[in-house]
């Protein structure tokens, strides 16, 4: 008979809590996130996408979920709304390669179009299966502070009543962690004309400035 290998981790909670090594650094953690099937999402991805960049980052940004090439490429933040994201970092003075960037869920939620992948959103369900990976990240990367990508990121760690367009830009205080949410950069990108995208652009860089701004008065 055939060993019986484990090469998959259930959970008995529905979250990935048990299979998170404690006190782990973003290596150890990202092998053992490879594995998570927490939630059904690792049957419908490629594979896991864990979080990326420097560990001992100041900053540490959160979107929600890789999208169709983060997929493929295993990295989060590479397709379209990454490159949007790298500009406007750049445009706020902030170095990609000194932050720490990740998403709350881990795994490409799509449905079919055709032959395309279209994004779909994660549940709450699956937000909460995928949250000790996120809470591990932050653990291990100790950054100064959490920049939230649109709303799925920013209340899923600020609470279900946060507002993105109420308090954007705004350094806040939220158990004893620095946290920040500004929007995602998918809705710059789905802006309805170059006018509009513009302004929006201009609002989010606007955003990582005052974010940058509040953190260097700390
Ligand atoms: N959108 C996200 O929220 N995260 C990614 O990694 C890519 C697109």
């Amino acid at each position: 008979m055939a060993p019986r290998v484990r090469t998959t981790a259930r959970t008995d909670d529905g979250t990935a809590a048990a299979i998170v090594p404690p006190d782990a650094g973003i290596d150890d953690l990202r092998a053992a996130a490879a594995g998570c099937r927490a939630c059904d999402l690792w049957a419908r991805g490629t594979q896991t996408v864990f979080g990326a960049g420097a560990e001992g980052a100041r900053m540490l940004f959160v979107g929600e979920q890789p999208g169709d090439e983060e997929d493929r490429r295993g990295a989060p933040f590479v397709g379209p709304a990454g490159k949007l994201l790298d500009r406007a970092l750049a445009e706020a003075g902030i170095d990609r390669r000194a932050v720490y960037v990740t998403n709350v869920v881990k795994h490409f939620k799509w449905v079919p179009k055709g032959k395309r992948r279209i994004h779909s959103k994660p549940s709450g369900r699956e937000i909460r299966a995928c949250k000790p990976w996120l809470e591990a990240e932050i653990e291990a990367v100790r950054p100064d502070v959490v920049v939230c990508l649109g709303a799925t990121a920013a209340q899923a760690l600020l609470g279900a009543s946060f507002k993105v367009t109420e308090r954007r830009g705004e350094l806040i205080d939220a158990e004893g962690r620095r946290a920040a949410a500004t929007v995602h950069p998918s809705s710059v990108l789905r802006a309805q004309d170059d006018e509009s995208r513009r302004a929006a652009y201009a609002a989010f860089v606007d955003d990582l400035r005052r974010v940058v701004a509040a953190l260097g008065r700390c």
